[in-house]
């Protein structure tokens, strides 16, 4: 069975979404940044901080590759993972590639006081937050197989099963 993985801005909701998908689907869910925190020993923050953005990038693509050689898998990518397109296909080699469109306000709620990531950990959140959701939505719209709205902060069950109905996974669940 393919891959199902997903894509989105920082805060769409695709590490929640993928577990819920995974656990509806009964397959086995992989997030990304999780991934490569096991494999590095270190956090993404850690990662960022000693070893700079382009190191994590690496491990990023190597993740990517990693898991194009495995199937069954619901994937949660980390928000800049897509925007690579060594990283895209890879990742479109083994899977379909659903994105998680959230409107930037909704973002801006639901990351007002995260301190987890390090692209925004910044004196201009906000401005940066809108200078990389209008720099990057394009890039995941042209990546994407599917595209599930989720402007009303609908539960991660729920789009869950609006993302196996988009994919007609849910015949006879
Ligand atoms: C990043 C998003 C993060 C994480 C890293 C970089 C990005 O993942 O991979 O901080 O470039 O958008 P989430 O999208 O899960 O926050």
């Amino acid at each position: 069975m393919r891959n199902i993985v997903l894509c989105g801005f920082m805060g769409c909701g695709k590490s929640t979404v993928g577990a819920a998908l995974a656990e509806l689907l009964d397959m086995r869910f992989i997030d990304m940044d999780a991934f490569i925190e096991e494999q590095s020993g270190m956090t993404v923050p850690e990662i960022f901080q000693k070893m700079g953005e382009p190191y994590f990038r690496t491990l990023e693509t190597r993740c990517a590759e990693t898991l194009s050689l495995q199937s069954g898998l619901v994937v949660s990518t980390g928000g800049g993972a897509l925007l690579s397109p060594a990283n895209a296909a890879f990742l479109k080699k083994s899977g379909v590639i659903v994105l998680i469109d959230v409107p930037l306000s909704l973002i801006e709620c639901r990351l007002a006081g995260d301190t987890s990531r390090p692209l925004l950990n910044r004196a201009d959140k906000s401005d940066e937050m809108r200078r990389l959701y209008g720099q990057r939505m394009s890039a995941y719209r042209a990546a994407a197989d599917y595209c599930v709205q989720n402007e009303d902060d609908r539960p991660a069950e729920q789009m869950a099963q609006e993302i196996a109905g988009a994919l007609r996974l849910t015949d006879g669940l």
